[in-house]
């Protein structure tokens, strides 16, 4: 039987998603593409790493994903998110199920992972959003991670995205 051929598609701006994701590609050797720009062929692969990044309560793939579902339902899709949220808060899932419609939810695997924020490198009038946004946050962490900026992005935080690609190229060459 032909190995199993996966690909990494990722969408998000700055920085920590396009970490995580080439990380991911020099570990499993998978191809990487990056959505904001690449248009790959998906009828060529067989199963699918995509990483999003969350801003303001949404996941950055959802109109990506949405449109291309049909290409992808029948395959297995691991989706990582990258947020800001740590990936044990209750508002994580209110912003997966805003983004996406139940069929998409229930089929794929989703993995939440934490992001970075350097303010320094947002447009300004973003800055100026996320630190009004932050000093109206009751959460004391948020207020601080959205007015101080953070990196919680660590190369061991892809390790369960790496265990569900070998198993995808496992099930495949057994
Ligand atoms: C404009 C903006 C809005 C954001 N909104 C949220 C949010 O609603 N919830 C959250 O958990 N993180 C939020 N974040 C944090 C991002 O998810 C985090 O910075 C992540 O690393 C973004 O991915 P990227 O580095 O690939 O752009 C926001 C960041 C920006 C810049």
């Amino acid at each position: 039987m032909n190995p199993s051929k996966g690909v990494i598609l990722y969408h998000g701006k700055y920085g920590g998603t396009c970490q995580y994701a080439q990380w991911i590609a020099e570990t499993t050797g998978l191809p990487l593409f990056d959505l904001r720009k690449d248009k790959p062929d998906l009828r060529n692969y067989d199963f699918f790493i995509l990483g999003s990044a969350i801003y303001i309560g949404r996941f950055a793939i959802r109109h990506w994903l949405t449109a291309n579902w049909k290409l992808l339902h029948d395959k297995p899709v691991l989706l990582f998110s990258v947020s800001g949220t740590a990936p044990d808060h209750p508002d994580l899932k209110t912003y997966f199920e805003q983004s996406f419609e139940p069929t998409i939810r229930q089929a794929v695997d989703w993995i939440p992972l934490r992001g970075r924020l350097n303010l320094q490198k947002l447009p300004w009038f973003l800055r100026l959003m996320l630190k009004w946004v932050g000093k109206h946050q009751e959460d004391e962490e948020a207020r601080q991670r959205m007015t101080e900026g953070f990196d919680f992005v660590e190369r061991q935080n892809i390790e369960a995205v790496i265990e569900w690609a070998e198993e995808q190229m496992g099930v495949a060459a057994a």
